[in-house]
């Protein structure tokens, strides 16, 4: 899939890549929990609002800024505004890369370690709320099993970008990923048709609007760009990779349409099932470990629906964390010229490192637990800072950056390529020189007057 300034074999192919990265566990562990932590329906209001208005623009952008320069983020802004300070804007992407990398291989971690809990049969038929939630403590505050999951999951994300990601990867994809989305419907019809489930319907889908806050839209927009692998140049280095005919505004909005629907039934999957069993939608990033195996205990085969979940969770979280290593392998071997060996070696080693804390942080060790002023564990922080500032951060760049350095022109130029119609040009021009930098902004100065970061 990405050799070395190749090409994507069709415009399928690139979709389905693309989809790959931005489908993984920000939609089915991450939108969740940030949904259950602020509050549900409006924050799921916003949420899409966010990908449809600010998102789908960004993403636009980028893939344009990458076809053209068929470059990693840095080399790609160095390329298109030379002798300017533009490229920190994809160093900042890079780094964030790493970041972002080394707490999510620890989540992807859990998804393995849950799949051989699920398959050696942890889970029995009668398992209670209190019962998975104490497995999952007990899972998670033993410190050699979670670097343990972590190294694993590092080590096969290291295997597949050091091939150049392999053809195997991308076919396989192709079958995996709607698989899980069939799973996703099937589970999602046994948790809304649990006794007591309306209650979760009715926190997930019936906004009360007066509790609304811009820390809310700060969240919902954070989680937007996360979900979608926008701000830090992902999408970049993917579009780097397209062919010249392919049509940008309509790969982008079927990323953004499977993006976006994977969410969306996560949550219908997860919240009806929540109310059921009475586990308190704040519980943070153990959510989704501690509802799951609730549901696969009241279907009829569940172990094999718990098996298979687990599986095709962790190969979605693969094409995540594939993305993200990319991004900084191609960043050293362009810029660099690094060989692709020693750049996959000495980056995963990194994440590795730089994931340790988030791995120990949920009850291996009481420090890195409850970090002291913040109040937050060391995943949870770093999955605030990186998962959603940094990105925010990223993406108001971003959207400066065509507006007003390349320009709304040359984009268009480059969407319109081989007589490709660019639909919404206006509407899509529009949203990225105003409502993108103005929301952004507006966000970031109620915050930063109330403090309220988290
Ligand atoms: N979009 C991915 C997910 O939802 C995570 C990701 C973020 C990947 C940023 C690449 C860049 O799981």
């Amino acid at each position: 899939m990405l050799r070395r300034r190749g090409k994507w074999g069709s415009q399928l192919g690139f979709i389905l890549a693309a989809a790959g990265s931005a489908v993984g566990l920000g939609n089915i562990w991450r939108f969740p929990y940030m949904t259950g932590e602020n509050g549900g329906a409006p924050f799921v209001f916003i949420y899409i609002l966010c990908v449809i208005i600010i998102g789908l623009p960004i993403l636009l952008a980028e893939l344009a800024i990458g076809r053209h320069t068929e470059k990693n983020p840095v080399g790609a802004f160095k390329n298109l505004a030379p002798r300017s300070g533009w490229f920190l804007v994809g160093l900042l992407g890079v780094a964030t890369g790493i970041g972002i990398l080394s707490y999510y291989a620890v989540i992807a971690g859990w998804t393995v370690g849950y799949f051989f809990k699920t398959v050696t049969g942890a889970f029995s038929t009668q398992l209670t709320a209190e019962d998975s939630k104490i497995i999952f403590e007990t899972f998670v505050s033993n410190p050699g099993l979670v670097m343990l999951c972590l190294f694993v999951f590092i080590v096969m994300t290291a295997y597949v970008v050091r091939g150049g990601v392999s053809k195997g990867i991308e076919r396989w994809s192709k079958i995996l990923m709607p698989t899980l989305f069939i799973m996703l419907v099937l589970l999602t019809i046994r948790s809304v048709t649990l006794p007591g489930a309306v209650d979760g319907l009715r926190f997930y889908l019936q906004p009360d609007f007066s509790e609304i806050t811009l820390t809310t839209f700060a969240k919902a927009l954070g989680q937007a760009m996360f979900s979608m692998s926008l701000g830090m140049g992902a999408m970049i280095t993917y579009g780097s990779y397209i062919g010249k005919k392919e049509s940008l505004p309509s790969s982008a909005a079927w990323v953004c349409f499977s993006d976006l629907s994977v969410a969306l039934i996560s949550g219908l999957m997860i919240f009806p099932a929540l109310f059921a069993m009475n586990i308190s939608p704040e519980e943070g990033p153990g959510l989704v470990f501690v509802v799951l195996p609730t549901i696969f205990a009241r279907i009829p085969g569940g172990l094999f629906f718990g098996t298979g979940f687990f599986l095709l969770l962790s190969v979605a979280a693969l094409t995540s964390t594939i993305s993200l290593l990319e991004v900084v392998v191609a960043f050293l071997v362009d810029q660099y010229r690094w060989s692709r060996t020693k750049a996959v070696v000495s980056m995963s080693a990194l994440a590795f490192f730089v994931g340790i804390p988030s791995a120990l942080s949920l009850g291996a060790s009481t420090w890195l637990s409850n970090i002291p002023f913040v109040n937050r564990g060391f995943l949870d922080l770093f999955n605030i800072i990186l998962g959603n500032y940094s990105l925010i951060i990223g993406s108001f760049l971003i959207a400066l950056f065509v507006s007003y350095k390349w320009g709304i022109r040359a984009v268009v130029a480059e969407v319109r390529r081989e007589n490709n119609i660019f639909y919404f040009r206006r509407t899509w021009a529009f949203l990225i020189r105003y409502i993108t930098p103005i929301a952004i902004l507006a966000i970031f100065v109620y915050i930063m007057i109330t403090g309220n970061y988290f």
